[in-house]
């Protein structure tokens, strides 16, 4: 939820940490802030806002002088997004900073204890707590202080401390919060990921829950929980400085729309070799396989979208039950899952709090766990049995794009991969099926290149208020995202529904005026389609419908068409986003709402 940076080095510390937080600023753009260790004195700037404005409070960091400091960039969740509660947060005696990423769940009985202790407090937040119980454990010696700090807290952090009394020492705490530690030459850095790294350096060390750090600009020592020194592997980081900007584009989402052709090569090609599907990762044996009785998908917002669609592509090629629950719902019913149940669990981030909870369910219930995940080294990689990473390159728009087709095509070639394991498929149509996802990067760029019109469409229904997005089967699946990626941009209301419903009581909301999107691509149930289309423009809805190139029936029943290239019937739901997610970049554009950064989210809900 927030981004947290630190540097120590020999250069000046503060234009580094604003241009990490500039990188870091998708994960929480609230409120933003650095502390800087110079001359002997912590000096903190925070303000309201973004990141932006910090720089101009701080003169670009030419204000907070000194060569080791600590940033943050908030997304509130204890106390409204003020100047007071921005972060870092410094000690009454100003000889401690910190900066927090996540939840200290016990921070109301900490605030009461330290308070009956004789310490002021000064803001809102959950993370107050951690300087002042620094200042109160202060012995002295930085390590120690900090652990003792630490194991007073519960909950989730990763922590960047700062102390007046050590020059050029930041302390670095991971518990249940992503954290990894940059590794330079005379320099050395931690954040919340990679993004804000790859500038300085390409050499990673990532940090496990309950490990902490110290650095300073000779080097990193890495600790267990119980402080014993440990080696730690250095990681190459893949991502390059270009895939973290904006490369010319107005936004990162249409940057990020326009990238997955390259992205679903990423995913795909290696994974394809002579003809036959080989998955890295994967170390399910065809036995293994055979013992699965059910599978469950699990996973949040668009990732769970992703799982809705693989669900269909799943159970249709695999002939076995699959469900897809949101992690937020599986975690907290007790869910009938035990050792014949092979749960996928689905991430971009691979650090979302409720799908980490529920794959840490599912595993105590002896689930074997499989997990579609983008990024290297994250907490839900780490915990899965088998990984799939999506390989979709850093996404830095709130709004998943390339994220969520490439979750897609990896879950078409999990199932093929299956099908093909549990013989429930011939030869021909495992050809078939592999050649179809082989053609996905080009198919999509044909989605992109068949709508030059949508920005104009956009123009056109932008005004609406409220608005449907109906299908069936894997139409109805991709509607799902469609819906969520129109709302959370363009703050519009809009509802997926699955096309045979309407009429079950939603169709009474259709009035003159109201756009139904209809997604038509699903050939085999199309004149079931036309027929709900039939329904809803008999209730004055105008139509937008999105259908496979070449079909010319859709004019007689539609106002305006989109179009996605022809594609195997279980691949739709890859080429028919991609026109929907431009429509909705356009139509937030049209409104003039930051597109990028949507008011009230975060690119990775790090918290419950
Ligand atoms: C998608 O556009 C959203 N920003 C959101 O629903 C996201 O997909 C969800 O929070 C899950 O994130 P994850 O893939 O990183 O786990």
């Amino acid at each position: 939820m927030c981004g947290i940076v630190g540097f120590t080095g020999a250069q000046q510390a503060a234009p580094l940490l604003l241009e990490g937080l500039k990188k870091l600023e998708y994960r929480g753009y609230d409120s933003a802030g650095v502390a800087v260790l110079g001359d002997g004195t912590i000096r903190v700037e925070k303000v309201s806002g973004k990141v932006q404005k910090l720089c101009e409070k701080t003169l670009d960091g030419a204000a907070v002088p000194g060569t080791a400091g600590i940033g943050h960039t908030r997304w509130a969740t204890h106390g409204a997004p003020t100047d007071n509660n921005a972060h870092p947060h410094l000690s009454n005696d100003g000889r401690w900073a910190v900066v927090h990423n996540g939840i200290i769940e016990n921070y109301a009985a900490l605030r009461e204890e330290l308070i009956a202790k004789g310490f002021p407090f000064h803001s809102e937040t959950d993370t107050e707590v951690i300087v002042h119980l620094l200042e109160y454990y202060d012995s002295g010696d930085m390590k120690t202080t900090v652990m003792k700090t630490v194991a007073r807290l519960e909950g989730s952090y990763a922590l960047g401390v700062l102390c007046a009394d050590r020059p050029g020492t930041l302390f670095a705490v991971r518990e249940a919060s992503p954290l990894i530690l940059g590794v330079g030459v005379g320099e050395n850095y931690f954040a919340s990921d990679v993004t804000a790294l790859v500038s300085y350096t390409k050499n990673a060390v990532y940090l496990d829950d309950g490990e902490f750090a110290e650095l300073t600009p000779e080097g990193i020592t890495v600790y267990d929980c119980s402080g014993r020194r440990m080696e730690k592997a250095i990681s190459r980081i893949t991502w390059d400085v270009e895939a973290a900007e904006k490369g010319g584009y107005e936004h990162f989402m249409l940057k990020e729309i326009m990238e997955q052709p390259r992205a679903l090569k990423a995913a795909v090609e290696p994974r394809v070799r002579d003809g036959e599907i080989v998955l890295d990762g994967v170390e399910l044996t065809a036995e293994q396989l055979k013992g699965i009785r059910r599978v469950v998908i699990t996973a949040c917002g668009s990732a769970y979208h992703a799982g809705c669609v693989g669900r269909y592509i799943m159970e249709e090629l695999c002939r076995i039950p699959v469900e897809a629950e949101v992690a937020s719902e599986l975690r907290y019913r007790n869910p009938l899952i035990g050792e014949d149940t092979l749960v996928i669990v689905i991430s971009q981030s691979g650090e979302t709090a409720d799908t980490i909870a529920a794959l840490k369910e599912c595993k105590e219930r002896g689930a074997r766990t499989l997990a579609v995940v983008n990024v290297v080294g994250s907490t839900v990689a780490k915990l899965a049995d088998d990984v799939l990473y999506t390989w979709a390159g850093p996404e830095i728009a709130v709004a998943t794009t390339k994220g969520y087709t490439t979750q897609v095509a990896v879950l078409s070639l999990l199932s093929v991969y299956m099908a093909r394991k549990l013989e429930r498929i011939d030869d021909d149509r495992y050809r078939e099926l592999v050649s179809g996802i082989r053609s996905l990067p080009e198919r999509c760029q044909r989605s992109i290149d068949l709508n030059t019109h949508v920005a104009y469409l956009a123009k056109r229904y932008h005004n609406n208020s409220s608005l449907f997005f109906i299908g069936r089967n894997l139409d109805y699946a991709a509607c799902l995202e469609a819906s969520l990626k129109l709302k959370e941009i363009s703050y519009i209301h809009s509802e997926a529904y699955a096309a045979g419903e309407l009429k079950h009581g939603t169709i009474a909301l259709i009035e003159e005026g109201r756009l139904v999107v209809a997604l038509c691509c699903y050939e085999a149930l199309f004149d079931k389609l036309a027929s709900n289309i039939k329904e809803v423009k008999a209730r004055g809805a105008k139509v937008m419908a999105v259908v496979q190139e070449g079909n010319r029936r859709i004019f007689a029943e539609a106002d305006d068409v989109l179009f996605a290239p022809v594609v195997d019937p279980l691949l739709i739901a890859i080429t028919e986003i991609v026109p929907l997610q431009l429509f909705a970049y356009y139509v937030a554009k049209e409104n003039g709402c930051d597109i990028d950064k949507p008011k009230n989210l975060a690119k990775s809900v790090t918290v419950e």
